[in-house]
Parts: structure tokens; sequence; C-alpha cells
């Protein structure tokens, strides 16, 4: 047996915490791997997990917390203990989808770049939850750069597939590109991705974040949230979840908003509206994997991924942390809002 901890949440109350201890058994089933979870980011985005885990079905990914409570996923690395396949075998190290635990044993399926887990709770969610890549078969992959990647890379991706829907719509014929929480890293990695395509980039942030997000060189203009934005032919990219930000955008700008498009919301309310369109980033990448195939998207992706990298590590600097409780501490900072954007956080398992 394997003594396993795991950080679970209160699904109506994410700031209810516990560290559970259970024992695994060691004997596995054909094609099962046991990992040990090595190190994983934390940033708004888990939180997001769990605001609107019943919405998506993000609870059922680690389906091993009691009633009414859950396991917040994360993305980071982890390491093969035990494995049913030659082709991984214990030592293994890949990334991916991450339970708070210790532990957690998939059923793998081998694909070209590692494998993906087909247990059958995890069978109707998005695919691009359930594959592992395996690091030594991950041409993006550096040692070096572990920590960048497991913080930015899942939220990159989506700021990659944002950017390229837009520049694929010719920007809905706008010229101005408006972005909320333009201080968080999915919004930043998107400023960063429209860089020299021809639009006007406005953050709109709070009060006390227009600093850092001015020093990002970014954004061609960084407002406070209550501050008023210019009338031109625009789209919102709404990484906040605020009513009263659209509201306000869509009352100023009337039918010069072209586009208005939902990606997160930080603030941690999920206020569905009509005028909005939610953007899911695994739909973008199902289209763009028929257009371009897996390796022209890999390639593309890769580009992107190795110019973004070159600079993040200037943007925000890493804080490291340890240990279940640890987890639990940045946790309730970001939950709280109470992480400053130069900063953001990685924890040992
Ligand atoms: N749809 C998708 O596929 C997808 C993929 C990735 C991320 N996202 C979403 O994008 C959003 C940003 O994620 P991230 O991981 O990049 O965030 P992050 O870097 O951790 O964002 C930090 C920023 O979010 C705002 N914020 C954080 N906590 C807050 C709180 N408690 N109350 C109010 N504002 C708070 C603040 O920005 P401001 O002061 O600038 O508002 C803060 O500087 C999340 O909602 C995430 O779920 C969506």
């Amino acid at each position: 047996m394997i003594s396993r901890w795991t950080v679970v949440v209160d699904r109506d109350d994410l700031t209810k915490t516990e560290v559970l201890h259970d024992e695994l058994p060691t004997d596995l089933e054909d094609c099962e791997i046991l990992l040990r979870v090595s190190h994983v980011g934390l940033t708004a985005n888990n939180v997001t997990y769990g605001v609107i885990g019943d919405m998506i079905g993000y609870w059922r990914f680690f389906p091993f917390a009691p009633e009414g409570r859950g396991v917040i996923p994360v993305w980071g690395f982890a390491d093969v203990v035990d494995s049913t396949l030659d082709a991984v075998p214990a030592g293994t190290r890949v990334y991916g989808y991450l339970p708070m635990a210790s532990h957690f044993v998939v059923r793998a399926k081998l694909t070209s770049s590692g494998f993906v887990d087909t247990a059958d709770h995890r069978a109707d969610l998005p695919a691009v939850y359930n594959s592992y890549l395996v690091t030594s078969q991950d041409p993006a992959y550096d040692p070096a750069l572990e920590d960048l990647q497991a913080l930015y890379r899942p939220l990159f991706l989506t700021s990659y597939l944002l950017a390229d829907q837009l520049a694929d719509n010719k920007f809905y014929g706008a010229s101005t590109v408006v972005i909320s929480s333009a201080s968080s890293k999915t919004a930043f990695g998107t400023a960063q991705c429209l860089q020299g395509k021809g639009v006007r980039l406005v953050g709109l942030t709070s009060p006390r974040n227009v600093e850092f997000t001015t020093g990002l060189g970014l954004y061609d203009t960084v407002l406070p949230y209550d501050a008023s934005v210019d009338v031109e032919p625009s789209v919102y990219l709404d990484f906040s979840g605020s009513a009263d930000v659209r509201s306000a955008l869509h009352d100023r700008l009337g039918a010069s908003l072209a586009k208005d498009i939902s990606i997160g919301l930080t603030q941690q309310k999920a206020s569905a509206d009509p005028r909005s369109e939610f953007f899911f980033a695994p739909e973008q990448l199902r289209k763009r994997t028929a257009d371009w195939g897996s390796e022209g998207l890999a390639e593309r992706f890769g580009t992107a991924w190795r110019s973004f990298t070159a600079q993040a590590g200037s943007w925000v600097g890493i804080a490291q942390h340890s240990g279940p409780e640890e987890l639990i501490e940045v946790w309730q900072a970001v939950l709280q809002g109470k992480v400053s954007p130069d900063t953001a956080d990685v924890i040992t398992f």
C-alpha cells in the first residue's frame, strides 16, 4: 500500500479545505500506471475550475473526494512510480492535468506523445485534459523551464488559440481589442500573441494592478476598471466575469462593440450574458487540429511558446512552496485575490 494525501475543498465553499490521508493499493490492473505528483502551478484558473466545477465537469476528473467535496485539478509534472506498460516504465516523467494529491492512478492508452487516461469517469470529458505528455517525447520540453511550463502552458495554449481565433476572423471588423483582468497570465499571454497584428490593445485592470500591467509593455493603453474606453470598433475579451464592466462597455460602445467573448471569471461569479460568447479552448483546438494536423499545430504553438517563455520570466517572479499545508496557504491566497500579479506560485508535492 502507498500512503496518499489529498487536499479536498467544499464544492459550495471553496475556502473550506482539508488534507485527507488514505492508502492506495499497489496491485495495478492491466494498462494502469501509478503516478507521483512532483510539482504544479496554481493561479486563478484553478479557482475557476472550482467555481464552475459542476457546469463543465471539473469535479469528475479526480473523483476521490467524499460526498459534497471535490479535488481541484492543477497542471504540472508527475513521475511514474509503478506501471503495467513496458513503454511507460517507472521513472518516466510526464506533464498534464493532475489532482491536488500526492498520487493517482491512470488507465493509460499510448499515444505518439505519451498516453491518455481512458478511465471510465473521464471518458466524456474534454480530451485535452486527458492526455499526458512524456517529457522525453515532447519537443517543446526543456528541464530548465519546468516551472514556467507548469504555470503557463495550459494558460498560454488558451491565449494562443484565442488570439488565433480573433485573427482568423479578422478581428470581427474591429481595430481595438479591450481585455479585462489584463494583469492575469492568460490575458497578457493573449496580448503577447496579438503583438504586431495591427490592432490596438487596451487593458482593463484593478487600480492596484495598473502599474504592473503597464510595465508589461504589452498593451497600448492600460486603464483602471472605472475609466472610460475610447469609442471605436472593438472586440471585448472578458477574463474577469464582471457584469458591471460588461454593462459599462456595452453602454459606452453600443454598436461599436463588434464582439464580446467570455474567457474567464477571475471575480469568481459566473455571469452568463446572451451578449457574450463563451470561448472554450478545446473547441478551437479541435478546429486547428483539423485544419493544420497535430504536427502543424504543435509546430506553430511551439514557436509562439518559445517566444512567450523567453519573456515571461522577466514579467513574473516564481515563489516556491512545498507540501499540502503550503498548497492550502497558496490556494487561500489565490482564492482571495491576495497574490500580486508579479508573483506566481509553484508547489512541490
Ligand atoms: N476558457 C479557457 O479555456 C481558459 C483557459 C485559461 C484561463 N482561463 C481563465 O482566465 C482567467 C485568468 O486566469 P489566470 O490563471 O491567467 O489568472 P491569474 O494570472 O492568476 O490572474 C490574476 C489576476 O486575476 C484578478 N483576480 C485574481 N483573483 C481575484 C479575486 N479574488 N477577485 C478579483 N480579481 C481577482 C486580478 O486581475 P485584475 O486586477 O487585472 O482584474 C489578478 O491580478 C481565469 O478565470 C481562468 O479560468 C480560461
